[in-house]
């Protein structure tokens, strides 16, 4: 019971939980993961970046403030997380190097060859149909432009108390596979996968 309301909460966080604890949990439990995140996608300059699932908004943060000239975008359909992600991106929301987005990212839309990145932290899982994500996201990214995707790999997950109805876990052959197939170049997973590590960055490029 529980494990299904917190995995709905994962997926979506909503309400005063969504808002107190859940936003507390991705905000520690999250923190080593975007970590990696952010040193892959190495946001300098005058890059135009894009995060899908920004849930509370620190990555954008980071990103923003590594910038000069630059933009971030985010997407993040839980209002509870734009809610957190605006106050803690207020001031780089006013001038106008980050701009945040409610809604779901498989409806919205970009224009093609918009982004020199896009970057997401443990939403692969909750994607209805990785395909046609996969596949949009190649269309807005620059050509050259490389997609990081952290998460955590299907044999730990497969082992964490979540529900799988809600959770679909991915394992690295699959997303190596999956990129290709949506036509990306040099698929990498770092760091190098091994046994006894759950959290990864794949990354590719267009
Ligand atoms: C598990 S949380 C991860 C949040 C953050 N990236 C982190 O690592 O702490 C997943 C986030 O992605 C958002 N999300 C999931 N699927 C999405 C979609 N298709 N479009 C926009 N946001 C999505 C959820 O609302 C939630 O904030």
């Amino acid at each position: 019971m529980f494990k299904k309301f917190f995995s709905k909460q994962a997926r979506k966080p909503s309400g005063l939980f969504g808002r107190f604890v859940t936003a507390r949990i991705f905000e520690k439990g999250n923190a080593g993961l975007n970590r990696g995140m952010l040193d892959l996608v190495a946001a300098s300059g005058e890059d135009r970046i894009l995060e899908i699932g920004f849930g509370t908004g620190g990555a954008i943060h980071a990103m923003a403030g590594a910038l000069d000239g630059g933009r971030v975008e985010g997407i993040d359909f839980s209002g509870n997380m734009l809610h957190i992600a605006e106050k803690k991106n207020r001031k780089h929301i006013e001038t106008g190097k980050v701009k945040l987005v409610h809604g779901d990212f498989d409806k919205a839309s970009y224009p093609a060859e918009s982004f020199d990145t896009v970057c997401t932290a443990n939403t692969i899982y909750f994607w209805p149909d990785r395909m046609l994500t996969a596949a949009r996201i190649f269309e807005v990214l620059k050509p050259g432009g490389r997609l990081v995707i952290a998460y955590v790999e299907k044999a730990k997950m497969d082992n964490m108390p979540l529900d799988m109805e809600v959770f679909t876990p991915i394992s690295h052959v699959e997303l190596k596979t999956l990129l290709e197939q949506a036509g990306f170049n040099s698929v990498r997973i770092y760091p190098e996968p091994d046994q006894d590590i759950a959290e990864y960055c794949a990354v590719a490029e267009k």
